[in-house]
């Protein structure tokens, strides 16, 4: 939600594309389909750390003369084709959240290098005050800057940020390796050559059929084996979640849901996004983090690897 809720308070309705099974990032084809006319702006989200398939959306942006707002809360540090996540569309976004690879308590940030984005950025920080040019509220801003000491402690994270990316990034690979050779059963997040992950957790997709039973009872034999997960993600596709669907945004009104002026934006149901619905279906997330040990990840290996060949000889 961290995503769709800054849209809907600029009064935009957010439109889901669908997801691609291998990635669960942004599908450039279904993209392309729900462009229209009143799109102003594309978020992919670079889901868990694993950096969106970019130069697809990148084209259409500027085919379409459209923004690009990266949203890299799970991806710090993540790469593609060499260049680091954040910096391939108009503007960044970072969550500074507990749980995510750095942190100030709280709070986020945004990078861009565009002069004027960064300009307007900074009257969301301020109640709209333009500071450089010494005007006051020339717009309804928010309060959105964090306070000094915050801005001390991400200064301190962000030098040991490289370091919990790297360490994550070693142990999710010693991860895929072991179970490499179970890809019929899960899918791994193996990234492809010109992409580096980010592991802000370590998600794998089960084929829970192949082995007679449900990605639950997966979950369920994983957590008894000691290894926390947890299936589904965020329970269900965020179009269906109360404010969208039920178009509950604020108290006594649907805005931007039931705007006007913007009545033939399709709608939030179930079967919007088939494929993400099912990549929900099956997917177990295992926290992931730098301070895990080998013995740790092996643990991690060993459980999965027990529940595999167990329920593969019960069939
Ligand atoms: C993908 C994604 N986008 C956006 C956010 C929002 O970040 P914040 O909680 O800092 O508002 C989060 C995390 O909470 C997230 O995981």
């Amino acid at each position: 939600m961290g995503t769709i809720i800054p849209i809907l308070f600029q009064g935009a309705i957010p439109i889901f594309s669908d997801l691609t099974e291998d990635t669960y990032t942004l599908d450039p084809t279904d993209l392309k389909r729900k462009i229209t006319e009143k799109t102003r702006a594309i978020v992919p989200v670079h889901l868990f750390g694993m950096p969106t398939d970019m130069d697809p959306i990148m084209e259409v942006a500027e085919e379409k003369g459209i923004f690009v707002v990266e949203d890299c809360a799970q991806a710090y540090l993540a790469e593609y084709k060499g260049k680091l996540v954040g910096t391939i569309g108009d503007m960044g976004a970072f969550s500074l959240q507990q749980s995510k690879h750095m942190s100030t308590g709280d709070g986020g940030m945004t990078i861009t290098n565009n002069e004027e984005l960064a300009d307007y950025a900074r009257l969301f920080a301020d109640k709209g005050w333009d500071r450089a040019k010494g005007r006051k509220y020339v717009m309804l801003g928010m309060n959105y800057r964090m306070t000094e000491l915050q801005g001390a402690v991400g200064l301190a994270q962000l030098k040991k940020v490289k370091w919990v990316v790297e360490r994550r990034r070693e142990l999710a690979e010693r991860l895929n390796n072991q179970l490499e050779d179970l890809s019929d059963i899960l899918h791994l997040p193996i990234p492809p050559k010109h992409i580096k992950h980010s592991y802000w957790q370590y998600p794998v997709l089960v084929n829970a059929e192949k082995l007679g039973i449900t990605p639950l009872d997966f979950s369920k034999a994983l957590a008894a084996e000691g290894i926390p997960n947890n299936v589904g993600y965020v329970g269900e596709p965020l179009y269906l979640k109360t404010p969208l669907v039920d178009k509950k945004t604020f108290r006594h009104s649907s805005f931007p849901l039931d705007n006007p002026y913007n009545k033939d934006w399709g709608g939030y149901f179930k079967g919007l996004c088939p494929t993400t619905e099912k990549i929900i279906e099956k997917i177990i997330v295992i926290p992931w983090n730098e301070n895990y040990t080998y013995d740790d990840v092996d643990d991690i290996g060993e459980a999965i690897r027990k529940i595999v060949n167990y329920y593969l000889s019960h069939r």
